[in-house]
C-alpha cells in the first residue's frame, strides 16, 4: 500500500474511532473563521457546492447551515458511513465515496471547499485540477492548508514524533494523546501570559474547543501516515499551476494557509 492510501485507511480508522462533531469544532462560528477574510457563509446561501475530503460530515454541516442549496460530499475512506449517518440535511446532499481526483466535471458548481484535506495528499495536482473542472466559470475554489511558517517549533518537535507514531495502533496512540493532553491545557493557560509560539492559534481556537475535540486534534496530527506543512509560496503555487486566477492567500492566526482561487471566465 502506498503512502497516499496508508493516509487514507488512517482516516477511515480514526473517524470511526471519533465520529461526532459536537460543539465549536462543528460550528459555523468556527467556519467563518476558516473562511475569513475571504468569504461569509452567507455568501454560500443557495448555491451548489462541494467538499473534498468530508471525514466525519464536519464542514458538509457547516455549508448547509450557511444555506447552501446543494452540497457534494466527497469521502474516499471508510468514514464514508459515518459521513452518511452524521449529515444533517441528507436531502441536500449527495455522497460519494470516491478520490478527490475523480470528482466528475460537473462544470456548474459555484464553489468547492477543502478544508484540511490536500495536505494529507502526496500528489494533490489531479485533484485541483478536477475541481477546476467541476466548477463553473466564475465559481471559487478554497482550501485550507497547515502552514509552514510560524509552526519551526512545533514541527520541530511533532516531525520526529510521527515518525513513531503514525505507526501506533489506536489503543497506543490515545494513551499518547492522553499524556500530551495535560501539558498542552498548561500551555494554553501560559499562552494568557506570555507570548509563546502559536499564541495566537491556542487563544482564539484551541482554548474554545471542547476535551474531547482538542484530543481528536492531537491525535490528528499524529495519526496520518502523510502530512505536509505548506510554505506560503508552495500554497499559492498549487491553485496557480491549477490555472486559478485571482490566487489569494491569508495566514490563518499566524499558522496556517486559507487560499481562494477562481476558475477564470474564459
Ligand atoms: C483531516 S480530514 C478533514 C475532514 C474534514 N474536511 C474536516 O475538516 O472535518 C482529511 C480527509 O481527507 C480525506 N482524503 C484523503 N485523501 C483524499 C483524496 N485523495 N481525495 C479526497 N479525500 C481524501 C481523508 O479520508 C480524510 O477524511
Amino acid at each position: 500500500m502506498d503512502e497516499k492510501d496508508r493516509t487514507i485507511k488512517d482516516f477511515g480508522e480514526q473517524w470511526r474511532k471519533y465520529s461526532d462533531n459536537d460543539g465549536y469544532y462543528g460550528s459555523l462560528e468556527l467556519f467563518s473563521d476558516i473562511l475569513s477574510p475571504f468569504l461569509r457563509p452567507d455568501e454560500i446561501r443557495d448555491c451548489r457546492v462541494a467538499e473534498i475530503g468530508s471525514g466525519t460530515g464536519r464542514i458538509v454541516n457547516m455549508l448547509l447551515e450557511a444555506g447552501a442549496k446543494h452540497v457534494l460530499a466527497v469521502e474516499p475512506s471508510d468514514a464514508f458511513e459515518v459521513l452518511c449517518r452524521n449529515i444533517e440535511q441528507p436531502e441536500k446532499v449527495t455522497c460519494l465515496k470516491i478520490m478527490g481526483e475523480q470528482l466528475p466535471a460537473y462544470g456548474d458548481l459555484d464553489y468547492v471547499f477543502s478544508i484540511g484535506v490536500l495536505h494529507h495528499i502526496p500528489d494533490p495536482a489531479p485533484v485541483v485540477e478536477a475541481v477546476f473542472k467541476a466548477l463553473r466559470p466564475g465559481g471559487n475554489f478554497l482550501v485550507w492548508l497547515y502552514g509552514k511558517e510560524g509552526n519551526g517549533l512545533y514541527l520541530a518537535m511533532v516531525r520526529p514524533l510521527r515518525i513513531l507514531t503514525k505507526h501506533l495502533p489506536h489503543f497506543m496512540l490515545a494513551s499518547l494523546v492522553e499524556m500530551i493532553y495535560w501539558p498542552l491545557v498548561f500551555y494554553i493557560k501560559l499562552c494568557h501570559w506570555l507570548p509563546l509560539p502559536l499564541r495566537k492559534y491556542m487563544m482564539s481556537i484551541l482554548e474554545r474547543i471542547s476535551p474531547e475535540k482538542r484530543r481528536l486534534i492531537i491525535y490528528d496530527q499524529l495519526n496520518p501516515s502523510y502530512a505536509k506543512y505548506y510554505a506560503q509560496s508552495e500554497a499559492r503555487k498549487l491553485l496557480l499551476d491549477g490555472n486559478f486566477a485571482n490566487v489569494r492567500i491569508h495566514h490563518r492566526h499566524g499558522y496556517s494557509w486559507t487560499v481562494i482561487g477562481t476558475k477564470p471566465n474564459s
